[in-house]
């Protein structure tokens, strides 16, 4: 007799997250001695944010004590850097975290959620997870920008979340402050707005919305922020929600006691003082940014404008097969395909060398009469 699977319903046809190769896999598999080009999980290439790390190494000798469960310091901080109270904010072991505690938290089989499509895969996995249904709005702009007005429509009396990257990812694209003001006009007040700004720090905030108006003005809203990109702190895994009191709570009841640790509590409290590191961060995107794309300009691609850490570079063909070319010469980018992009890559700027590789590697590539374009 077969033995009976105890997975839950939505989880037998469910297919998880599929994370970027780590760099000695990649080495593993192609047989490479050199230098690896890591350009495919929007890392900062400059390392770790140096305060953060001299707060870690202090912290390691900390470690045969549990953590602060409840994080009353970082906490702390974060309210007081936004100015708001401790019970609006949320510890959370990489910000990833806080949108798998809201599908937890807070979704029911037969509840929905709105996103857009071609957006942070995430937002999929966690209402599929949940078995709620999943509405997912085609983009606009020639598909790569989000159909804020589309968002509204989709919005239901079933509707407990919306997720809401912005700047997203893989596009880089992003929506104003009008259209949020609208989108907030227009939804029911008692659903959940997740407003993911994990990219804040590659981008003047000023031209972007306010989701914390909203929050102050009695909304729904959850703002989600991480220190894995501009602070440069992603293996540590450090991010934080700021939101409602009872949706903090309610995302607090069933996270894992200790969710955020020790050493990552102190790294990320220093990074928050460390803005010399994250100027200099933003610097190096912008100019590499630009480089890449002035060695990609006349190329038959098409490249929507970026706020990010990232480009996606779309060939309108199949990427995969460029993917593969790209890696066995030492350079992974991500193919975009699961993220209904199939005929893209995104591409994170690394240090000046690995970008030079990238272009010239890309465009050797693109010249080839390869059966993929
Ligand atoms: C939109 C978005 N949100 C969240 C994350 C993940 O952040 P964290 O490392 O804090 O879990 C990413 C990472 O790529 C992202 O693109």
């Amino acid at each position: 007799m077969a033995f009976k699977s105890l997975l839950r319903e939505p989880l037998k046809t469910f297919k998880p997250y599929v994370a970027g190769k780590p760099i000695e896999e990649v080495r593993r598999e192609h047989g490479l001695t050199g230098r690896i080009a890591k350009l495919a999980s929007n890392e900062n290439p400059l390392g770790v944010s140096p305060l953060a790390r001299e707060a870690m190494h202090r912290a390691v000798d900390q470690v045969g004590l549990y953590a602060d469960d409840h994080a009353y310091y970082y906490r702390r901080k974060i309210a007081q850097r936004h100015g708001m109270d401790i019970e609006n904010v949320f510890a959370a072991a990489g910000s990833v975290e806080i949108l798998e505690l809201a599908g937890i938290a807070f979704l029911n089989e037969g509840d929905e959620v709105v996103t857009s499509a071609g957006t942070f895969a995430i937002y999929y996995l966690v209402p599929r997870k949940a078995g709620a249904t999943l509405h997912m709005v085609p983009m606009i702009d020639g598909g790569y920008r989000y159909d804020i007005d589309g968002i509204i429509r989709a919005v239901n009396d079933k509707t407990k979340i919306i997720f809401l990257a912005n700047p997203t990812n893989p596009t880089g694209t992003w929506f104003t402050g009008a259209e949020f003001d609208r989108l907030m006009a227009a939804v029911p007040e008692d659903v959940l707005v997740v407003y993911d700004a994990a990219y804040t720090g590659f981008y003047d905030e000023q031209d972007m919305p306010d989701p914390l108006r909203h929050l102050r003005e009695g909304r729904r809203v959850m703002l989600s922020r991480t220190f894995s990109k501009a602070q440069g702190l992603a293996g540590i895994r450090a991010g934080y929600g700021v939101g409602p009191a009872d949706i903090v709570a309610g995302l607090m009841s069933c996270r894992f006691p200790f969710n955020i640790n020790l050493v990552a509590q102190e790294g990320a409290m220093a990074a928050m003082d460390d803005d010399d590191f994250v100027r200099r961060s933003r610097e190096h995107n912008d100019r590499e940014l630009a480089f890449l794309l002035a060695g990609l300009a006349g190329l038959p691609v098409t490249i929507p404008p970026s706020r990010t850490n990232f480009i996606l570079i779309d060939t309108k063909k199949d990427a995969t097969w460029l993917f593969t070319e790209l890696q066995k010469t030492g350079i992974i980018v991500r193919p975009m395909g699961g993220n209904g992009f199939p005929g893209a890559i995104r591409v994170s700027p690394g240090l000046r060398e690995d970008n030079e590789r990238f272009l010239a590697e890309f465009r050797r590539l693109m010249e080839l009469d390869a059966g993929w374009r």
